[in-house]
C-alpha cells in the first residue's frame, strides 16, 4: 500500500477503455504513483487491480482539483463531459491534458481562455506523434513525389460504440488531424453519406467527401464492421502510398505506379486513341522505426509542462478540427 502521497503530482480521470491504456503508458513513463478518479467506482477499482502498485484511488473529484500536489490531470473521459471539467482544471490551475476529440460542441471550446501566463493544456490527437504518419507528410512534402491529388482514410472496426458522439465525430477527428498536420488546412465544405443504423439520429457508419484546392478527400467511418481496418491511402501524379496500421510489417507501401492521359494537340486526338496510360515501376517499403505513440504523446505533454513550451497539437489545432466537426454534426 503507498502512503507517501505528496509527491504524486499527476492524477487520471477516467478509467474505462482508452483511461487503462493512459494507466498502464503512465507506468512505463516511469510514473510510479499517480491518482485516479472516476465517476463509476468499479472503473477505478478494476484500474487499480491491474497496477496496484501505482494507483491511489481518490472516491471525490474536488479533491484531485484541490490537492495542490497534483499538477497535472489527464482526462479520459468522454467529451460531453469535458467542458465542465476542463474549466474546473483551468481555474485550478493544472496542466491538463484532454484525449480527443476534446469537447462536444465547438462553441465550448472558444469559451476556454487562455493566456500566455496559462498551465500547458494539450489535446490527444495521438497520429500527430506518430512515427508513419511522421513519415508520410514528409513523403507529402517532397515534391519529387508528385502533386498530391488524392487522399483516403479509412478508419472501420466493430466497436467501440458511442452514445454521446456519431462515429464521424468520433474517430474522423483522427483523419481530420492527421489531415491537417499533413496539408495545414482542412476542406471548407464536407459532403457527409451516414447511416444511422443501431440508434435513430447516431450514425455508425459515415462516408465524408471533400477537396482542398485540387487534392480530392475520402473519410470512411465505421463502428459496425466485421474487421478492423486503418489505411491510408495517397494518389499523386507520379507515386501512390497505401498505409496500413493493421500489418505487422511494411506497414507503408510505396508504389512508383500512375495513371496519366497523353498529352495530344487538337489533331492528333481525332486520330489516336485517347485512353489513359498507366505506368509501373518499382515499389519498395520504407524502413520507419515504429514508436509508441502514447507514449510519445504523454512525454510531450509532460516535456511541456517541464519547459512551458507549447504543444504541438494545443488549443489552437483542437480548435481547427472542432469546428471541422462542427460541419458535419
Ligand atoms: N487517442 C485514441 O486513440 C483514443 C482511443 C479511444 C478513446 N479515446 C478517447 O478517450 C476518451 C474516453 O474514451 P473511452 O473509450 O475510454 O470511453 P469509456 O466509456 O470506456 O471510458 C470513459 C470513462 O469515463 C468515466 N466518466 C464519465 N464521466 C466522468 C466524469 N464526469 N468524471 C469521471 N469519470 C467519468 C466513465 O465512467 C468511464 O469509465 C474519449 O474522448 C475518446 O474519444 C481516444
Amino acid at each position: 500500500m503507498i502512503k507517501k502521497t505528496k509527491k504524486i503530482d499527476t492524477a487520471l480521470i477516467g478509467c474505462g477503455y482508452w483511461g487503462t491504456n493512459i494507466a498502464r503508458t503512465l507506468v512505463n513513463l516511469k510514473k510510479k504513483s499517480f491518482f485516479v478518479f472516476d465517476e463509476n467506482h468499479s472503473n477505478s477499482k478494476i484500474l487499480e487491480s491491474r497496477f496496484p502498485k501505482n494507483i491511489i484511488i481518490e472516491k471525490k473529484i474536488n479533491n484531485i482539483f484541490k490537492n495542490e500536489n497534483i499538477k497535472n490531470i489527464i482526462l479520459a473521459t468522454p467529451p460531453i463531459k469535458n467542458f465542465a471539467l476542463i474549466k474546473k482544471a483551468i481555474k485550478c490551475k493544472k496542466n491538463l491534458f484532454v484525449e480527443k476529440p476534446g469537447l462536444k460542441n465547438f462553441s465550448d471550446i472558444n469559451k476556454i481562455s487562455t493566456t500566455k501566463n496559462s498551465k500547458t493544456l494539450m489535446f490527444g490527437y495521438i497520429y500527430i506523434y506518430n512515427n508513419y504518419i511522421n513519415y508520410i507528410k514528409k513523403f507529402i512534402e517532397n515534391k519529387k513525389n508528385g502533386k498530391i491529388l488524392y487522399i483516403k482514410f479509412q478508419r472501420q472496426n466493430l466497436g467501440p460504440i458511442r452514445n454521446d458522439v456519431s462515429v464521424s465525430y468520433d474517430l474522423s477527428s483522427h483523419d481530420l488531424s492527421i489531415l491537417f498536420y499533413f496539408l495545414n488546412k482542412l476542406p471548407k465544405k464536407i459532403k457527409e453519406n451516414s447511416y444511422p443504423i443501431l440508434k435513430k439520429n447516431l450514425p455508425d457508419i459515415s462516408n465524408l467527401s471533400s477537396r482542398i484546392k485540387n487534392i480530392y478527400i475520402d473519410i470512411n467511418n465505421s463502428w459496425l464492421n466485421p474487421d478492423k481496418v486503418r489505411r491510408i491511402t495517397i494518389i499523386t501524379s507520379t507515386k501512390m502510398l497505401l498505409f496500413d496500421e493493421m500489418k505487422d510489417k511494411e506497414k507503408i507501401k510505396i508504389y512508383n505506379k500512375y495513371a496519366k492521359y497523353p498529352k495530344m494537340s487538337y489533331f492528333d486526338s481525332k486520330f489516336f486513341n485517347t485512353k489513359a496510360k498507366i505506368y509501373h515501376g518499382k515499389n519498395y517499403s520504407p524502413v520507419v522505426k515504429s514508436n509508441d505513440p502514447l507514449k510519445d504523446e504523454l512525454r510531450h505533454f509532460f516535456k511541456c509542462v517541464k519547459t512551458k513550451k507549447n504543444p504541438i497539437t494545443d488549443i489552437n489545432f483542437a480548435k481547427k478540427i472542432l469546428k471541422t466537426l462542427k460541419k458535419i454534426n
